[in-house]
């Protein structure tokens, strides 16, 4: 019997002066930064718990919390592919996953086909398969301020056996 789920997963970081802001792993910002105790790469962080939602796992922070010191500032990437071997460990495959991103700056359409790229690089799919959409959050609330950037993102799979 086909056995698929889908999974949702939310984040959200402050964002200040910095070195450097990453999105997906991809810097969209030189001058900006996340303030967090990981990379703050809000979309790896959504990412991460939509696929852990979808087979039925805790969140990111329960699976790789950060008062264990293996994952204390641990890339978002590392912790993207541990939740990849997890996945396969369960033989389950990414459908699909589509993604919001609400920042009212910088500018993300200009990044999004890198970070389109990178991201299905790091999951091993197709480009069409991981989809990333960009809003603005209309200069309402601390969003709208740019304090902070979020992102929503929903994962579909399928389990293989
Ligand atoms: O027009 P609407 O209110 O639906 O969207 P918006 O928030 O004003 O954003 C307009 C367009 O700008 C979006 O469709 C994105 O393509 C782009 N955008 C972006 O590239 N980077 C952002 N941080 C926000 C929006
Ligand atoms: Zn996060």
């Amino acid at each position: 019997m086909l056995k698929i789920r889908s999974g949702i997963g939310y984040d959200i970081h402050r964002v200040d002066k910095g070195t450097g802001l990453h999105i997906g792993g991809v810097q969209v910002a030189p001058d900006l930064g996340f303030i967090a105790h990981s990379d703050g790469d809000v979309l790896i962080h959504a990412l991460i718990d939509s696929l852990l939602g979808a087979v039925g796992e805790p969140d990111i922070g329960e699976m790789f919390p950060d008062s264990d010191p293996a994952y204390k500032n641990i890339s978002s990437q590392i912790l993207l592919k541990k939740t990849l071997n997890l996945l396969r460990r369960k033989h389950v495959k990414i459908i699909n996953i589509d993604c919001v991103l609400i920042a009212q700056r910088p500018r993300i359409s200009p990044f999004k086909e890198a970070i389109k790229r990178n991201v299905a690089g790091i999951l091993n799919i197709p480009i069409t398969d991981f989809n990333v959409k960009s809003k603005t959050r209309e200069a309402l609330d601390s969003v709208g301020r740019g304090e902070g950037i979020e992102c929503y993102c929903i994962s579909m799979v399928r389990y293989t056996r």
